[in-house]
Formats: structure tokens, C-alpha cells, sequence
């Protein structure tokens, strides 16, 4: 077993999942605009810190993902995050694209940059406690997208920024997020969504990255959040399923899910029975920002210094989502 895949499986075996605490500070002052909290460094801090010291990280939480001004932060304990977060037995790790622009020859689309200067920035991540990484390439679905040049392009960047990290001793997480934006059917989200997963692999291949040593953060396969179609949990993970079958090379340890704006219960439900119905060998676990973090930011924002009751709300959430990670959720437990 390899050094990378060790830290793979450390991060998400035995129902331990990722919780995705990168939002860029503009996302994040949007999320916590939404309960009418300041965004200052200060808050920032203060929730994620909340978060990142409670009991769950230890038996739910395998790793955590950063954003760059936090893995820089001091904890109120006087540790660093990474420190923090390492000492409960999750791994930290770092977002390292500098986000989604405006794709050129075809500008309703994204392309994720970061490439320039992302070997020396590895190596600073590396030393402040990093070991697994982060990359989001965004594509929106309809009956022009995504289009090739942005699953080229996307793909592309993918591959040339996972063997930078492998290169430097950490993990890449290899996320292509088709968006639910729309009213495209759940069948054109799988094909689409396996077309952009394979192309994805193919440049992986090319650049020679070790495909033990990345997880894949895939959606969810679902209609689209405009469609008329209204599928079942079921529908849901028995698509989720066939697409990965056919689009993921089974060198692959783990995938983890994002939860792409579904409601905590919804990505809840879909994880339990993607696991229920797990005909792979994949491990298939969840890398979840708004269904593990939605509800207790709502608790935290009623009174800033209620530590208890947040980490009660986060603790729960990460419980169920483990749950879920082994097939063992139902829905029963959600109101204990
Ligand atoms: P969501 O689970 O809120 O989609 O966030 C996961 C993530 O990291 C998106 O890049």
C-alpha cells in the first residue's frame, strides 16, 4: 500500500466521511449572510473552530477541507487548525484552486483555474499540516452543456493539478460537479455526468496519477432542480450507482459525495441507499459543505457563543451522515 492511499483510506473507511469547510470568504459571507451574521475573520473562525473541536470529528469526520485563510488561522485553544483538527484524528486538507472563471469561446461556462504557482503553494500547504487537496471543476447542464471544450478544458486542469499534488505527498480530491440547475431529466444528468467522469480519467491516465491515491467527489445523479420529473431515493442511487459502474476505474478507493444543494435529508437518504445498493468496491462516503454545516449555522447564528447546542446540531448531522456512509441510516433516528 502506497503512502497516498493510506492517507485515502485513513480519510474515509468505516463510515468516516469529509466535511468541507472551504468556502471562499465570499461564499462564506454569503452562508453566513443568510442567518445575519457579520463575516469577519473573527466569525469565520469562531464557527469552524466550533465545529472542528466537536466530538464527532473523532469517530465521523475523516478529514476536513480548508480554505486557505483558515489553515492559516489560530485557534482560541492556541493551536493552529491543522493541529486542532489533526488531534482528533481527522486529517486536514486544503481547496487549492482559485476558483471558477469565465470559460473563453464559450462564456456561459467555467473553467477552474489555479494552475500557475500551485507546486510552491503545495509545498506551504504541505508545511502548515495539509495532506489531501481540493479541486472543483463546475459544469451546468442543458442541451449545448457542458460543452466539449469545457469538459476538455476542466479535465484537463484536473489532471495537471492531481499529479502537482501527488507529486508533493498529498491526496487530490478530483471533484467534477455537474451542477442540478435546470430541468434536464435524472437520465440526461447520468449520461452527461458519466461522460464528463470518464474524460476526467482518461486525462488522469495521461498525466500518470496514481489512481489509488485521489478520491473522486462526484454529484449525486438527480433531475435537474427545474425538471417536472421527481424521482426516488431509490431512482437516485440505483443512477448514482450505474454511472459510477461504468465511468470509474476500479483502481479508485473511495468516492464522497457532495451535496450540491440537496436538504440534509435528502443527501442523507441518497448516501444510505447508495450503500444499501453498492454493487462496487468503491467505499462510497460523503465530502458534504451545506448538509453537514446548514443546520448547525442556523443553531450558532441565534447566539454566537452557544458552543454546546452548535456542536450538538453538527454532531448529530455527522452521525447520521456516517450512518448513512454504511447503510445503517433510517430515517427514525433523525429525530432522536
Ligand atoms: P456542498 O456539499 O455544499 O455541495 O459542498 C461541497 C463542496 O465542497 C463543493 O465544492
Amino acid at each position: 500500500m502506497t503512502e497516498l492511499n493510506k492517507i485515502v483510506l485513513k480519510i474515509i473507511s468505516n463510515g468516516k466521511g469529509i466535511l468541507a469547510a472551504d468556502e471562499s470568504n465570499g461564499t462564506m459571507t454569503k452562508r453566513l449572510g443568510t442567518v445575519n451574521v457579520n463575516s469577519t475573520p473573527e466569525n469565520r473562525l469562531l464557527f469552524r473552530e466550533i465545529l472542528f473541536s466537536s466530538e464527532c470529528m473523532q469517530d465521523c469526520i475523516g478529514g476536513v477541507i480548508l480554505y486557505d485563510e483558515t489553515i492559516k488561522q489560530i485557534s482560541s485553544f492556541g493551536k493552529s487548525i491543522p493541529d486542532l483538527i489533526s488531534s482528533s484524528g481527522a486529517v486536514p486538507g486544503i481547496k487549492v484552486d482559485t476558483g471558477a472563471k469565465d470559460l473563453a469561446n464559450s462564456s456561459d461556462e467555467k473553467i477552474t483555474e489555479g494552475l500557475d504557482g500551485l507546486r510552491d503553494r503545495l509545498k506551504k500547504y504541505y508545511e502548515l499540516g495539509a495532506r489531501f487537496t481540493k479541486w472543483r471543476g463546475v459544469y451546468s447542464i442543458s442541451n449545448k452543456y457542458p460543452s466539449r471544450l469545457a469538459i476538455r478544458s476542466n479535465a484537463h486542469a484536473l489532471a495537471r493539478y492531481s499529479a502537482l499534488v501527488q507529486e508533493s505527498g498529498m491526496v487530490p480530491i478530483v471533484e467534477p460537479e455537474l451542477l442540478m440547475d435546470g430541468e434536464h431529466s435524472a437520465d440526461v444528468c447520468l449520461s452527461k455526468t458519466s461522460e464528463v467522469i470518464k474524460k476526467c480519467f482518461e486525462e488522469l491516465i495521461l498525466h500518470k496519477v496514481d489512481l489509488s491515491g485521489i478520491i473522486l467527489k462526484p454529484n449525486m445523479i438527480l433531475a435537474g432542480n427545474q425538471s417536472k420529473e421527481k424521482i426516488t431515493s431509490e431512482e437516485v442511487s440505483k443512477k448514482t450507482l450505474e454511472c459510477l459502474n461504468n465511468s470509474v476505474p476500479s483502481e479508485v478507493p473511495g468516492i464522497a459525495f457532495l451535496s450540491g444543494g440537496q436538504s440534509d435529508l435528502e443527501a442523507t437518504e441518497n448516501l444510505n441507499l447508495i450503500n444499501i445498493n453498492n454493487n462496487t468496491n468503491f467505499i462510497m462516503t460523503y465530502s458534504f459543505g451545506r448538509a453537514l454545516q446548514q443546520s448547525p449555522l442556523k443553531v450558532w447564528s441565534k447566539n454566537l457563543k452557544d458552543k454546546e447546542i452548535t456542536q450538538k446540531t453538527f454532531n448529530h448531522r455527522a452521525k447520521m451522515c456516517t450512518l448513512a456512509a454504511q447503510g445503517k441510516w433510517v430515517r427514525e433516528l433523525e429525530s432522536k
